[in-house]
């Protein structure tokens, strides 16, 4: 069966490099539409491109970036399995907050992206992702380390974000406990899922007979 998901993602890397929904772009050296794998079980998202990320148009190519590395190494996966992304792809001015209006129209590119990949897992990094992804869930300092389905049937886990984690010791001992937790959960959804696939075939072997 031929799978067109990898150029369907290069086709929207393609129009956000020349987006030009919000005033990011005149300040922009590079977009950062997001890097990984469109088979990614899991997708990260992050809050919006940095300085290095704005000079390369990688997420996370700078120091939280480095820290992501090995937290994905911890749990045997690397950048090229998963997919990360962030909630704008472009870089905010002096790394300043995204502005809602900025979330708002940048916000689609990022849903198409998930739509297509459609991972068993979103795990949201940093107060700002999770309040956008995850609308109600609550602060980040209540909300981090449970894996949630939301209304929309998606699985989402929200995790302090690396770069505030970076440098305090004790949110670094949280975010990697946290962290620890992917494949458990991941194994978790596959378990349900093969059930429900289960479920479903029997279902369907009732309707035959009747
Ligand atoms: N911080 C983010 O939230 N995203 C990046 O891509 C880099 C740093």
């Amino acid at each position: 069966m031929s799978d067109n998901r990898e150029s369907k993602l290069c086709d929207i890397a393609d129009e956000i490099s020349t987006c030009q929904k919000c005033k990011l772009h005149k300040t922009r050296t590079n977009t950062v539409p997001g890097s990984g794998s469109f088979k990614a079980e899991v997708v990260f998202i992050g809050e919006a491109p940095g300085q290095r990320e704005d000079e390369q148009g990688v997420p996370f190519c700078g120091q939280s970036g480095k820290f992501l590395d090995e937290m994905l190494d911890s749990i045997n996966l690397d950048r090229e399995v998963v997919f990360i992304g962030n909630t704008l792809k472009c870089r905010p001015p002096n790394n300043r907050d995204p502005e809602e209006g900025e979330k708002q129209v940048c916000r689609p590119y990022l849903d198409r992206q998930i739509e297509i990949i459609n991972p068993k897992l979103i795990v949201t990094l940093g107060k700002h992702a999770t309040s956008s992804m995850m609308p109600g869930a609550g602060g980040i300092s209540k909300s981090h380390g449970k894996a949630l389905r939301r209304p929309n049937g998606q699985i989402y886990l929200a995790l302090y974000h690396p770069a505030a984690a970076l440098h305090n010791g004790s949110l670094r001992n949280v975010l990697m406990k946290d962290f620890a937790k992917i494949p458990k959960i991941l194994e978790k959804i596959k378990q349900e899922n093969a059930k429900v696939k289960d479920k479903n075939k029997k279902n369907l072997k009732q309707q035959k007979l009747v």
